[in-house]
Parts: structure tokens; sequence; C-alpha cells
């Protein structure tokens, strides 16, 4: 990987005494954006790794959204196998919330995998520059309602260019992890008339399984199911190159981050005529309604509709990427490169 972060923070906590990463991959439309993830990793580096990668893309996702900021991301690296004291864990957050004020603004961090709005909260003790706290205390609250909403708006696009229609009645998704987005797509596709196949790690949310009348399987057998779209809302890397060839869908859209292994695997899924929905184009909706509600001060209906363009944003990508035979990666990646290359002054954030 090529570095091109402006600038990483590597540290141990001085209260939680675990692994810390800040980056900032770039404020060069505004404030540097991301989520900060509280996760096991095997190692450090592999917490780095995750963090580097997802600054990376909040960069894309919030240049795509035609957002007035830039990319960041923190990584909190929990032990792996043995659980966090609710002390541990305040300690960790105290920590991120430090860090996050000695960058002075140039990074604002929210939710992500691991930490929800009151968690925000305990990193507000330690600065201003967060978002998504709970509504009570004057955030945005939780952001994944809205990424789900986002998440379904993609997959009206979808269906719109697989089928020629939008409706979801009918057409049959499977749902890999149902975690906060995840159960919510879930709920919103049954809502609409779908046909389910759901999926998760965790066997606990069979139920949801027999509550929305769905099928449950094992995560594999969900990736490789026959149906017309597969909704990645789990961790990233489920689209890897052995993957693929297995793969019995129309098209891939969903909510997790960095659904492709490797950037190898766009130029596959095209050879066989699956369609890739951009993983930051699709879930960009939590962050679109932070910024929305808590920098432009738009009314949530506003918010809303901003998210809702989700939909118009993928047509567009589908379309230039089926009119100029290039991946649908290669056009989501054209639209952040065009868009981080003419900043707007005016429009900065915060
Ligand atoms: N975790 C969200 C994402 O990956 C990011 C987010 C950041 C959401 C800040 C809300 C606020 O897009």
């Amino acid at each position: 990987m090529e570095f091109s972060h402006e600038s990483v923070v590597v540290r141990r906590g001085r209260r939680s005494r675990l692994p810390i990463v800040v980056a900032v991959h770039s404020t060069a439309l505004g404030r540097a954006v991301g989520g900060c993830r509280m996760w096991a990793y095997d190692s450090w580096e592999d917490g780095l790794r995750d963090a580097l990668r997802l600054s990376e893309g909040m960069t894309r996702k919030c240049a795509a959204a035609g957002l007035p900021n830039g990319g960041g991301k923190t990584v909190v690296v929990l032990p792996a196998g043995r659980s966090v004291t609710a002390d541990e864990r305040r300690a960790a957050l105290h920590d991120v919330g430090d860090i996050v004020a000695e960058l002075g603004g140039a990074y604002v961090t929210g939710p992500d995998a691991g930490t929800g709005p009151a968690d925000m909260a305990v990193i507000g003790e330690r600065t201003e520059n967060v978002f998504c706290r709970p509504e009570a205390v004057g955030g945005s609250g939780d952001p994944s309602p809205f990424t789900a909403l986002g998440v379904v708006a993609a997959l009206r696009s979808t269906c719109l260019a697989l089928f020629g229609s939008p409706a979801l009645a009918g057409r049959r998704f499977a749902v890999i992890g149902l975690g906060h987005v995840g159960e919510q797509v879930a709920r919103q596709l049954a809502a609409a008339g779908a046909d389910l196949v759901l999926s998760d790690v965790d066997p606990a949310k069979r139920s949801l399984g027999a509550e929305l009348g769905a099928v449950f399987a094992e995560p594999d057998a969900a990736a490789t199911a026959e149906v017309d779209v597969l909704v990645p809302a789990a961790l990233g890397g489920l689209l890897t190159r052995d993957l693929v060839p297995r793969l019995r869908c129309g098209a891939v859209a969903g909510a997790a981050n960095n659904q492709l292994a490797d950037p190898g695997v766009a130029e596959l899924l095209r050879e066989r005529e699956i369609l890739w929905a951009p993983d930051y184009i699709a879930n960009a909706g939590g962050v679109v309604n932070a910024v929305s509600r808590e920098v432009l001060g738009d009314e949530p209906e506003e918010a809303v509709k901003r998210i809702e363009s989700i939909a118009d944003t993928l047509t567009g990508l589908f379309e230039t990427a089926a009119r100029t035979k290039i991946t649908t990666a290669q056009a989501a990646d054209d639209l952040a490169r065009r868009l981080l290359a003419s900043p707007v002054p005016t429009a900065r954030g915060l």
C-alpha cells in the first residue's frame, strides 16, 4: 500500500494501555470524519492496517456523497480472547478523545463497529469533535438507521439496473451480518415484501430469521445462495477471489466497508457480469446524516433526501461503468477523484 495519509497517530492509551490508531487520510475537502472502531484484532498491526484502509475509504465516501469533508478513522485494538471491563472501555474512549482533541479539529470521530452514541458521549467528555452523541445531549444519535436507509435506496437502484424496476417485492436477497445496520436492512426488505436468506456468525440471530419468515443459513451458504442480490453487512473482505466464482447472485450491494478482499476482485465480478454497488457509495447514509444534521444544520427531512440521493449516484455509476466498459469500482473511484480535485472552498465542513 502506498502511504497517502496526512497523519497517523499510533499510541498506547495513557489510561487504557490499549493500542489506539487515529488515521487522518485527507482534509482536502474539509475536516476528516470517520468512526471509532473498537474491535479485537490478532495484533495491533492488523488494527493499524484496518485504520489505514478504512480512513482512505472514508475520504472517497465523503467526496462521492458530496460532503465538505475528508476521511479518517479510529481503531481501538481490543485484546483478542478476553472481554474488556466497563472501566477499561471508558478509559479507552477518554484516550481516543484526547488524541482527537490534540488533532485540533482536523478530524471528527463518530461511531463504528463496536461503538455507539453512548460511547460518543464519553469521548465528548474530552473533545467537542465527535458526531452522533445521543439526541438527549444534542447529537444526531444512532447513525445505523440512516446507513440502512441508504443501503435500501442502493438496493432499489440495483434492482432497477438488474430488472428495469426498483421494486423490492418478490426479489430475493441474502443479508450477511445482522448487526446494527444489517438487521435494519433485513427488516426494511421484509417489510417491502422481499424474500430473504439471513446469516450471522452469532446463532442467537436465528430468531430474527424466524421473526421475518426468512431462511437462516451459515455465512458461506448464504454467500453462495441463489439470490438476486447478495447484501454484505458484516466486516470487510467478503468478496475474495475464491468466493466470486461460486457466487449465484445477479448483484452485490450492501453495508459493509471494504467488501473487496483485493482491488482486482472488481474485475472478476465484472467478468462474471455480477453488478457490484461500490461499498462506500451504498453505505454513506450514516455519515451523510451526521454531517447533514450536525454540520450543515439540515432538518431531518433534508438529511433523508441527501441519503436517498445515493440511489441516483449509484444509478449514474452503473450507467457510466456499462457505457465505458469499466468496473463500477473504477467508476466510483473516478467520481471521488474528480470531486477531490475540485474542492468547493465555500462548502468546507464545520
Ligand atoms: N461508521 C460510519 C461509516 O463507516 C462513519 C460515521 C462517521 C458515521 C461519523 C457517522 C458519523 O461510514
